[in-house]
């Protein structure tokens, strides 16, 4: 009764940075299939891959020239095929990106709109003329950095793009642009793909009159030059609410497909995405544990306004880490609050998105100015907003390349080799991959831990429990947000299954919370 993607957890891949297959210092879907091993025996359920289509790669991948194949730095369409084939044999599924929002501007789309102002293809896209003074039409900015419109001096009118102007809006009001667009979607569908993340759905429409967006009193030096306005005319916009059906139309074509959008909104505006009946996005991206201190009070209020804003039979999830954050271990500041951390995102009611390499407690990785890739981070330097650190390649084992290559890596490997590497932690029960694969193994024998019910038990400044339950089966976790140990909040006899301090199941009981302890306990009678 319940569909995989209820039941599962997903695993991200940032396709350029898991294995390289050919020495070219990017990782590549050949490099992916010879690790589905390590994925089965990590013990996830589908995989989720950022963009492998044909792209200039002003933005790695998510500037697609052709949403119809395979960038040649990846693999061809064949390495899709085999990757799908060799992921469905494990019974693993595979989740694409799909990238609505914009292309490239080396897509020939574009390249047929910037022709000449009446060319077919130009409504395709957010053209404009400038203002009597020659100033872009509005106040809108780029998410990095700048105006939010770049001038075409050949056919003397603004586009406008979200992105960078390598990233020109699609104009989804266009039927044909929509039409071209479900086309790309069944194309993967039918290729055997299991869904998709649909990348910044929240900006897929804009208010047509162009108003300028206002300031946002909050902002202040130190954060995204983008956020001095609000997003008032940009984002979440009623007619994107709308198109969000038609997309889940195209995916019922096919049987057990799921979408994921990625909504960046409050959590009270997330029911827009699921829409009314259900009939949008099944998994509307929960990303508000990110935005949220890491501490017990202000978790579980947000577990509870959360379940509040869901709407009647929404299905959760939970996202801690991505290719657009910072990594838990930096975060959070330390080893112990991201193996809490891990035992929070795998025990909460929802489908859990596990980051590649989190794993094995990979940190961010410092990048020399010199070696920067992220375009934000070049356009907007200095403020931490590079997606760089956290998208550093996978580490396999100590050897040079990190087993991930036998050349030049892309972006460093960084510093801590010996101690985290995959190969080093495999046999070591103490180690982060192996709590990891014990809370995975355990959360899918559990249908308490996948399925079950979630009530809060006791909260306070400390520590958070919370108890799961599916039939006569109940669980408890416990988790410690501080420094210091307490004793456990808990009416009754209580042995630990797991804990992040002994990932081993004890029969003993436990009374007490070390520091930072989380543990998954059932009651002893
Ligand atoms: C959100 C993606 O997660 C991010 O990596 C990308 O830069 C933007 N969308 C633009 O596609
Ligand atoms: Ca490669």
């Amino acid at each position: 009764m319940y569909e995989w993607w209820q039941r599962g957890v997903v695993y991200q891949i940032y396709p350029r940075s898991f294995q390289d297959s050919n020495g070219d210092g990017i990782g590549d879907l050949p490099g992916i299939i010879s690790r589905l091993d390590y994925l089965v025996d990590l013990g996830i359920d589908a995989v989720w891959i950022c963009p492998i289509y044909p792209s200039p790669m002003a933005d790695f991948g998510y500037d697609i020239s052709d949403y119809r194949n395979v960038d040649p730095q990846f693999g061809t369409l064949a390495d899709l095929d085999r990757l799908i084939a060799e992921l469905h044999r494990r019974n693993l599924k595979l989740i694409l990106d799909f990238v609505p929002n914009h292309t490239s501007s080396e897509h020939p789309w574009f390249q047929a709109s910037r022709r000449s102002r009446h060319d077919p293809k130009r409504d395709w896209y957010i053209w404009r003329d400038a203002k009597d003074d020659g100033q872009p039409p509005n106040n809108w900015l780029s998410e990095f950095g700048g105006s939010a419109w770049t001038w075409d001096e050949d056919t003397r009118q603004f586009y406008y793009h979200a992105f960078l102007a390598q990233q020109p809006d699609l104009n989804w009001r266009n039927p044909r642009v929509r039409e071209a667009m479900f086309d790309v979607m069944r194309f993967w569908l039918a290729r055997g793909v299991d869904g998709y993340r649909v990348d910044a759905i929240h900006l897929l429409v804009e208010n047509e009159s162009l108003p300028d967006n206002p300031p946002n009193p909050d902002w202040h030096a130190g954060m995204s030059p983008a956020r001095r306005l609000l997003r008032m005319h940009t984002a979440d916009l009623p007619d994107t609410h709308a198109l969000i059906p038609e997309m889940r139309k195209i995916a019922d074509e096919f049987t057990a497909r799921v979408l994921i959008g990625e909504a960046s909104v409050p959590v009270e505006r997330l029911k827009h995405y699921y829409g009314q009946a259900l009939e949008g996005f099944q998994l509307p991206f929960n990303f508000h544990l990110m935005r949220t201190p890491f501490e017990a009070l202000p978790i579980a209020s947000l577990i509870r306004r959360y379940e509040a804003a869901l709407p009647p039979g929404g299905w959760p999830n939970w996202v801690l880490g991505n290719h657009d954050r910072s990594r838990l271990r930096s975060r959070l500041g330390g080893a112990a609050q991201s193996r809490l951390a891990a035992v929070l995102l795998l025990t909460l009611r929802g489908t859990p998105t596990l980051y590649y390499g989190e794993e094995i407690g990979m940190g961010d990785v410092v990048v020399e100015s010199d070696a920067v890739r992220d375009p934000w981070e070049r356009n907007v330097p200095g403020l931490g907003l590079g997606r760089d650190p956290c998208r550093t390649p996978m580490r396999w084992s100590a050897a040079a390349g990190a087993g991930f290559t036998s050349g030049v890596p892309w972006l460093p490997i960084g510093g801590n080799l010996d101690e985290r590497n995959v190969a080093t932690q495999r046999d070591d029960p103490s180690s982060f991959l192996s709590l990891y694969r014990n809370l995975l193994a355990l959360r899918r024998a559990e249908p308490a831990l996948h399925v079950g019910e979630y009530r809060e038990v006791w909260v306070d400044e400390q520590c958070l429990v919370y108890e799961r339950t599916q039939d006569a089966r109940r669980l408890l976790v416990a988790l410690n947000f501080s420094d210091t140990s307490c004793p456990l909040p808990a009416q009754e006899p209580l042995r630990a299954c797991l804990s992040t301090h002994a990932p081993v199941r004890t029969a003993e009981q436990k009374s007490t919370l070390l520091p930072f302890e989380g543990i998954i306990l059932e009651p002893c009678n």
